[in-house]
């Protein structure tokens, strides 16, 4: 029988396991058989992967994290670990791979598909939405409505307190999650790593806001955000070697009590946007992803990532996908302004 590997690369997010299941029903109506490759690149390297069935992917749909465990690692891949991951490959007699993940994730599938002749095909994960070639990744909308429910919970103890509270939401290079969560909270500021933030800016709307009787505002902020005047460096995710970055909130916080005098208060929402229950729209999509990761294998189409557009699954060239990320949409940034200040 033909086989199936799959593996979940990079960090976790809700919808994972509705990929797995989807892929695993669907790999089986057409014949194959699956094994599941533990904690993403590391288990092809290190041989560790297990026979995936109906009977192990039961009951996954509502849960968060990766039934198959996850690693991150940033790409380029050593020699000699492209070798082993070569050797396993043909060891476990995989005739295809479906690699589930982000931008690191996908760029090594890339590189094993065009360099070394993988036959692997890309499903797009991104609580960050921050891929290109697909109008959302799944896991974004799960990240987006648990910020949007912090903002709500942030804006009521805000209100009481006449203080102001700043969010910072994930999001190292681009602002998706914040322009959506701050839309959906009713954010009074949003910032994000695409526009070098002018801290006087803030602060004179918050001062408006208090001029027009608002004594409380909600800052929501993107965790790659950069103040003139106060630039970070920001690592290439918060691995090891790298500062991590999540100290803006606090920055922008002491900033703006500093200057207008105001009490100020920050939370950052961290991992929790990452974990627990993914929402329907992230359990669909997932499941639409991995039925067509597995169609794409049918049809002998590698290289490629499943993506949406315009609600249809489609399918794009991994190439397309992780060669520019995809930045936060000038007219949805537009209409989160309309309500600063
Ligand atoms: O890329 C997704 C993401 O959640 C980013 O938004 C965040 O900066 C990073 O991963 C955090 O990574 P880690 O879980 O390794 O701290």
């Amino acid at each position: 029988m033909r086989k199936i590997g799959i593996l979940t690369g990079g960090v976790d997010c809700p919808g994972l396991n509705s990929v797995i299941r989807a892929v695993v029903r669907k790999a089986m109506d057409e014949g194959y058989v699956v094994t599941g490759i533990k904690n993403g690149w590391n288990g092809l390297i290190e041989n560790d992967m297990r026979v995936l069935d109906l009977r192990v992917t039961s009951g996954i749909l509502d849960r968060g994290g990766t039934i198959l465990g996850t690693s991150r690692i940033i790409p380029p891949l050593e020699p000699e670990k492209i070798a082993l991951i070569k050797e396993n490959f043909k060891r476990n007699g995989i005739d295809a791979l479906i690699a589930v993940g982000g931008e690191d994730t996908l760029k090594i599938a890339l590189s094993l598909y065009k360099e070394e002749g993988l036959p692997v095909v890309g499903v797009p994960k991104s609580i960050d939405n921050a891929l290109s070639g697909t109008d959302y990744a799944f896991g974004f909308d799960t990240a987006v409505n648990i910020a949007t429910e912090c903002i709500d919970r942030l804006h009521t103890t805000a209100e009481s307190h006449h203080r102001i509270m700043v969010i910072e939401v994930m999001g190292l290079h681009t602002g998706w999650i914040a322009v959506e969560a701050g839309i959906a909270g009713g954010a009074h500021y949003t910032l994000i790593p695409e526009h070098l933030v002018q801290i006087e800016s803030v602060c004179d709307s918050i001062r408006n806001r208090h001029r027009h009787g608002k004594t409380f505002s909600i800052i929501v902020v993107s965790e790659g955000t950069q103040i003139e005047g106060y630039e970070r460096r920001v690592g290439d995710h918060s691995l090891s070697e790298s500062p991590r970055v999540g100290n803006v909130g606090e920055l922008i916080a002491n900033l703006i009590e500093e200057k207008t005098g105001y009490e100020t208060r920050v939370s950052v929402l961290g991992h929790i946007q990452r974990g627990g229950t993914p929402t329907a729209y992230d359990r669909i999509i997932g499941t639409r992803f991995g039925f067509k990761a597995v169609e794409l294998i049918v049809e002998n189409k590698f290289g490629k990532m499943v993506s949406l557009h315009d609600n249809k699954i489609k399918y794009v060239d991994i190439e397309d996908a992780v060669r520019k990320r995809k930045t936060v949409d000038r007219e949805l940034y537009e209409t989160a302004k309309v309500f600063f200040g």
